[in-house]
């Protein structure tokens, strides 16, 4: 097969790496892609991922036998539904399935609808009546913008008067754009959080191993929120019980109803969870793999992923016996300084050859590329995702904190606390 991944970062990278071992594939290709994934496919940087006719010119002119769609926007903005109008193969939910991550009113509305269990809230699309409601509402309480927003449109606020100036932020100054034309708001959690990523065939839903993310830029979860700064996978939080609760009232569920609604997903669903003192619930779904989540978790796969990407494609997914390693794995993000507010970009990143034929450590490419001399320098907020598995998340930790020190660039910075958590169990 020819696969043609769509995305740039991390997480496709770990998709690319897991899709090199399948023996069904025979060439892979990535728009854009990264300086990393060019080692093991060839990359088009000139095309971004919103450009759907320069994808699907680029897939014909390949040959390609399936596309795989991994980023938020082009899912949410119909890239699945473009490919296969033009004849393609795909692996992604369509448009109007990808609106479980596109809008939040509309997830709200489903999981009230039926039944899945998550925080209270209220939907608002006039800035006044939302005002008005705050002004009884109890305190801290979350704001969520309704569209995509990066990943940043969420706002926690302790007072009313936060509250009141996240409104005007959200609806009236447009901070994250259209996605501020509604909002929500919601009940404030308290309680872990655990991702739990998932296949989906339309009927049947395989959940994968867990894995938690650090949001935060800084060490104890302090800062700005990011796009992640590390994860670890699985979570020793998410016990044989909650995952028979999240199985049952959660996951299932949630493949039904959208089924119910004639919004049949096929793809991946990947459950952000609050496990609260009153059980599991739902935090935000996504429609696609997280970053840094897949970097974690896809290396423990023990499954051909093109098996698992047909199986979701065709709705044989109840045929595929889903397996990980009894393993552990921890993904350390070397972002820049100054990450995410302001950063520069262009240094040369050294050291990379010393991943190479190591069997347990990865060195996923986020923000990297080529420079006109051929040298590969960092190119965004996040550059690498050091990644390596251990035996138990203790020596996956050690290893990863190990191998950091491998590669350099000037402002290179890290969280030195991923997986910190695990010393409390
Ligand atoms: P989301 O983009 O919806 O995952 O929200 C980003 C982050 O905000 C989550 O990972 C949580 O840490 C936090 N968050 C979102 N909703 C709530 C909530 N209802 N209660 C507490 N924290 C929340
Ligand atoms: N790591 C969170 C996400 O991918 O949205």
């Amino acid at each position: 097969m020819k696969v043609l991944i769509v995305g740039g970062g991390g997480r496709e990278h770990a998709i690319a790496v897991s899709m090199k071992k399948s023996s069904r594939v025979e060439k892979l290709y990535c728009v854009p892609g990264n300086a990393g994934i060019a080692r093991i496919a060839k990359c088009e940087p000139s095309i971004g991922v919103m450009e759907f006719d320069k994808i699907i010119a680029y897939a014909k002119e390949k040959a390609v036998d399936l596309v795989f769609v991994a980023p938020d926007d082009p899912l949410v903005g119909g890239l699945v539904d473009e490919l296969k109008a033009a004849g393609f193969r795909v692996f992604g939910p369509d448009k109007k399935a990808a609106i479980l991550e596109g809008s939040k009113a509309f997830s709200k509305d489903l999981m009230k609808k039926y039944k899945i269990p998550t925080a209270s809230y209220e939907t608002f699309d006039d800035p006044d009546k939302a005002l008005a409601y705050l002004e009884t509402a109890k305190m801290p309480i979350v704001l969520k913008a309704d569209g995509l927003a990066l990943g940043k449109g969420v706002l926690i606020c302790k007072t009313l008067e936060e509250a009141k100036a996240g409104v005007q932020e959200i609806m009236l100054d447009k901070h994250f754009g259209d996605a501020g034309n509604k909002m929500v708001i919601e009940e404030f959690m308290t309680g872990r959080e655990v991702s739990v990523l998932s296949f989906v065939d339309g009927k049947t839903i395989k959940p994968m191993t867990s894995a938690q993310d650090h949001k935060r830029a800084l060490d104890g979860d302090q800062g700005l929120n990011t796009g992640g700064m590390g994860t670890f996978s699985p979570s020793p939080f998410y016990t044989a019980e909650v995952d028979e609760f999240c199985k049952k009232y959660i996951y299932q569920p949630t493949v039904d109803a959208m089924a119910a609604e004639g919004r049949e997903f096929k793809g991946v669903i990947f459950f952000g969870l609050m496990l609260t003192p009153e059980g599991p619930k739902v935090l935000e779904y996504n429609a696609r793999f997280g970053d840094p989540e897949t970097q974690v978790v896809l290396c423990r796969m023990k499954n051909d992923i093109m098996d698992v990407v047909d199986a979701c494609i065709d709705g044989c997914l109840d045929q595929v016996d889903l397996q990980f390693e009894d393993s552990a794995a921890v993904c350390v993000v070397l972002a820049s300084e100054g990450y995410p507010v302001s950063y520069e970009k262009g240094f040369e990143i050294t050291g990379l050859e010393k991943f190479e034929g190591q069997e347990d450590y990865y060195c996923f490419h986020a923000g990297s590329k080529f420079d006109s001399a051929g040298r590969i320098v960092t190119s965004g907020g996040r550059v690498l995702g050091v990644t390596a598995k251990g035996a138990d998340l203790k020596e996956a930790r050690k290893k990863a904190y190990e191998a950091v020190q491998w590669v350099s660039f000037e402002n290179k910075y890290m969280r030195r606390d991923i997986g910190k958590a695990i010393d409390e169990v």
